[in-house]
């Protein structure tokens, strides 16, 4: 049997996936293609093309050894058995479903290079996130090859968060295959859970019909986002009462039905995931004819788009009704903490709409940077600052957009005495000791809780 296992794409999720893989599995070669030459190099070399906690590690114990980088997708579709296809499934930007639908152009080329460059059958392995269906069309488009070839196309969603990605691959709650209900499908479910029976216990590893697998990533990501636009949602009405967002969330959480997890105000979700799949799900259902279904399902992103506004036009009204020309340090960039990834990011529109405003912008970010100058590409009066005392000095208000733990451990009497004064902090992911920060001097907002000021 053909041990070779192939991922096409060598982004986040292909990337920490087939380096797991290929620990757990050192009888399996695997192979990283992408046609990112630069993207490549970074795997080969010390310096990760992406952050994650873990991973280097497990990178430098295989790469070599059973896990192999390469821009040579042509020669590795050859020699593999097993094809996964991680490539990138943006919303679509154009044409029917823009705004909603994935763009799938991505896919399909890759499809026809398989078909292509492929000499023997393979089975090949969805592990983006696609519409649902999307494996008909993969599986469609493949049997149309005119050598007599077979290709069993089998669905295997990636469940993994940015920041826990090798955590969350090494002892996942659930390992997902879907595939044909056919003989040769259930063959080529049977080859993938092989895989991952390597380190993962039977029970946890659940095989389903193409569309349950598809559609339960959607669902699972639908359910999740849903959970923080609900909380998110109810800190506009604790700020308006007297009520605590984190003792009611605390207090929801404790009923087992409701369980504690993903219900943390904040400055909305952000990340590649969220935002495309609901999007995704709209549009599904949308063209399936259930407008009902698709307008509940986009208010989860409206609310996430609301609650970013809202988070400005709070700091707008509290710094006198005017921002122009005043220094806003921005503490965090990435859409979570241990990530440098700014996809989606709120800290992107949350910076627009500062910036529409006039004020000048000092961002810091222990990990993300780099992306957060493409993201900001163009605009005027924004300093990247990678010391946080430098973006705070001379600044009128700090905003807390991303929970990196460091901010934490911060000299806030420090950054205090060096700010402008009146100083204020706008804590959007409730992270920092407020009590102490006020005793400070700061005039603090933090999100769904009573603000501490010493103007009123
Ligand atoms: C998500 C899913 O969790 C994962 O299963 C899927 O495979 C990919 O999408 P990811 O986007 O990496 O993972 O991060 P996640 O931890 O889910 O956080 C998403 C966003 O929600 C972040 O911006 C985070 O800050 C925000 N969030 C999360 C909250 O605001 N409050 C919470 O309580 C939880
Ligand atoms: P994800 O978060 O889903 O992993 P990324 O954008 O990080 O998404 O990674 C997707 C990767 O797929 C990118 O590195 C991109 O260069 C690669 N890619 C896109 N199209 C192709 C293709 N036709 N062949 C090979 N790689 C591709």
């Amino acid at each position: 049997m053909n041990k070779t296992i192939l991922c096409i794409g060598a982004g986040y999720v292909g990337g920490p996936t087939m380096a797991v893989i290929a620990d757990k599995c050192p009888e399996y070669k695997v192979i990283v293609a992408d046609i990112n030459a630069a993207r490549i190099a970074g795997w080969q070399s010390d310096r990760l093309p992406i952050y994650e906690p873990g991973l280097e590690e497990v990178v430098k114990r295989v790469r070599g050894r059973n896990l192999f980088f390469t821009t040579d997708i042509f020669g590795s579709i050859k020699e593999a058995g097993m094809i996964f296809v991680s490539v990138n499934t943006p919303t679509k930007t154009f044409g029917a479903g823009a705004g909603k639908a994935a763009d799938l152009q991505f896919w399909e080329k890759t499809a026809r290079d398989i078909i292509e460059y492929s000499e023997d059958d393979k089975i090949v392995i969805e592990k983006s996130t696609l519409p649902v269906r999307t494996a008909a069309a993969m599986q469609r488009i493949l049997s149309s090859n005119t050598k007599g070839l077979k290709f069993e196309v089998v669905s295997n969603p990636e469940f993994m968060a940015e920041g826990t990605a090798v955590d969350d691959l090494q002892n996942p709650d659930r390992v997902l295959i879907g595939g044909m209900e056919t003989p040769s499908g259930a063959a080529a479910i049977q080859r993938v859970v092989d895989i991952y029976l390597h380190w993962v216990p039977r029970e946890r590893i659940k095989t389903t019909n193409l569309w349950s697998s598809e559609l339960s990533k959607l669902a699972a990501n639908a359910m999740l986002a849903q959970r923080v636009s609900s909380v998110n949602s109810l800190s506009a009405l604790c700020e308006a009462t007297d009520a605590n967002i984190s003792e009611v969330s605390a207090a929801m959480g404790l009923d087992s039905r409701i369980g504690g997890k993903f219900l943390k105000a904040g400055v909305g979700f952000g990340g590649s995931c969220f935002k495309k799949d609901i999007l995704n799900l709209v549009y599904l259902c949308e063209f399936y004819g259930l407008p009902e279904v698709a307008a509940y399902w986009e208010q989860v992103v409206r609310i996430n788009d609301y609650q970013q506004s809202r988070f400005v036009g709070k700091m707008v009204r509290q710094m006198f009704n005017t921002i122009a020309d005043k220094r806003i340090a921005i503490f965090g960039f990435a859409f979570k903490a241990d990530t440098g990834d700014t996809r989606e990011s709120p800290a992107i529109h949350i910076c627009r709409l500062l910036l529409a405003e006039h004020a000048r912008l000092a961002i810091h970010d222990p990990q993300a940077l780099a992306n957060a100058r493409i993201d900001l590409a163009g605009a005027e009066g924004v300093e990247y600052c990678s010391d946080p005392y430098e973006a705070a000095r001379g600044a009128h208000a700090i905003a807390v957009l991303t929970d990196w733990r460091e901010f934490r451990e911060l000299d806030y009497r420090k950054i205090f005495d060096e700010m402008a004064q009146p100083a204020f902090i706008f804590d959007g992911r409730n992270l920092l000791d407020h009590a102490a920060l006020y005793e400070l001097g700061f005039n603090v907002y933090p999100l769904g809780r009573r603000a501490l000021s010493h103007l009123e």
